[in-house]
């Protein structure tokens, strides 16, 4: 069977920017934007246009010009957001309007002081209004994850009927369990009337940091959109990380899966929002942190030097990373500084390592880690010392 394709649902510029300080200006999501394009994203969420004036221009511009991917923006379940939304979608080549409503009883009683029934009525009225501006509806069922499954199979059905082309399952909160997400998924699948019209789609959240585990879990069981953002950005813990799902579908040919992601972008991808958004993006960060690549115990070094496989399972080109890094701490061996040594041009024989090694270890107690100038200085005062 042929590989099938996971679409890749970028929401960076809007879940992603509603983190507090994350604040872009329009010509800051443009740059971003631009490059979601080349990465390859299959669509761009770009704001949430009635929010402000500002996320309105945004959307608009955005809209102008992105040239391959899908142009979103989100709408609550009112014939007013749905207006503004269409008019700032309106010069995008390929716009999709993101309408939807709170599923959960919690939601339903203490947000909309209302009922099952017409939570449902809303929904229809919202994907329907919205289908006469765009052939590309996507209804979301906010709080999906805490919300009762043959409930949310009642609104989904009714939604399809009323024209949603895709139906998103936001595991809001990050309660779900990886299982049980894609249980949901799986009973939406096998209950819902007229399902394969709709593509099924997964919006994660990471209060439990299992944001990751439950998308995949989510693809496995049927879905075959996932939501995403560059770093994991997003309310409070975050949303799915978009360069994780990516390289675990690449990584693992066993699920059958593929993306359109340009992979060696990632790196400058996730670097590009980190400056824009002034995020830093934490070193042990999986994929693209400044330590995903970087070996420093001792025994892992060497396994490296010897063969990169032994302690990686992907190759930081693949993700734009030029090399693994050897990084030189008390913790490292003979054949690290022997390698970094060669890495700044001196071949050091076993004798000269056996004593730089020594001088290597004094200098390394006394500081985090150790540089390349400190390697020279040590290579200057070995050589001093032996005439
Ligand atoms: O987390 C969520 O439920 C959302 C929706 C608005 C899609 O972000
Ligand atoms: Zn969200």
């Amino acid at each position: 069977m042929n590989p099938e394709k996971i679409e890749i649902f970028d929401t960076t510029l809007r879940d992603g920017e509603q983190v507090p300080g994350c604040k872009l200006n329009t010509e800051q999501k443009l740059v971003i934007a631009e490059k979601l394009d080349f990465l390859g994203v299959d669509i761009i969420e770009a704001g949430f246009p009635i929010s402000s004036p500002g996320d309105f221009q945004s959307v608009q511009e955005i809209s102008k010009i992105v040239k391959n991917a899908k142009v979103c923006g989100l709408t609550r379940a009112n014939k007013k957001d749905i207006e503004v939304a269409a008019e700032a979608l309106k010069y995008a080549k390929r716009p999709r309007i993101h309408t939807g409503i709170g599923t959960s009883d919690s939601h339903i009683k203490f947000k909309f002081n209302s009922t099952r029934e017409d939570i449902i009525e809303r929904a229809v009225e919202a994907v329907k209004y919205a289908r006469n501006f765009a052939d590309d509806v996507e209804f979301y069922a906010e709080d999906a994850g805490r919300t009762d499954n043959d409930f949310l199979a009642k609104v989904c059905e009714e939604v399809i009927k009323a024209g949603a082309t895709v139906l998103n399952i936001p595991d809001t909160t990050g309660y779900c369990l990886p299982e049980e997400y894609g249980r949901k998924i799986k009973y939406l699948r096998d209950n819902v009337k007229d399902i394969d019209k709709a593509i099924l789609s997964c919006h994660c959240h990471n209060d439990l940091g299992m944001a990751t585990a439950n998308s995949i879990s989510g693809i496995i069981n049927g879905a075959r959109q996932i939501e995403c953002t560059i770093n994991g950005l997003g309310e409070r813990a975050g949303n799915t990380a978009l360069e994780e799902v990516v390289m675990i579908i690449k990584q693992h040919p066993d699920l059958n899966f593929f993306t359109d992601i340009n992979s060696k972008m990632l790196n400058e991808m996730s670097y590009l929002v980190s400056e824009l958004m002034g995020m830093p993006v934490q070193p042990n960060k999986a994929i693209v942190g400044a330590n995903a690549f970087a070996h420093s115990s001792g025994i892992h070094q060497d396994g490296v030097i010897k063969n990169r496989e032994t302690y990686e399972i992907i190759d930081p080109r693949e993700v734009g990373i030029n090399e693994s890094s050897i990084v030189l701490t008390a913790r490292s061996g003979r054949s690290a500084l022997a390698y970094r040594f060669k890495n700044i041009g001196f071949d050091v024989t076993k004798t000269e390592l056996d004593f730089l090694y020594q001088e290597f270890l004094k200098v390394a107690d006394t500081k985090k880690e150790v540089d390349n100038d400190d390697l020279k200085f040590m290579m200057k005062s070995f050589t001093q010392k032996i005439g």
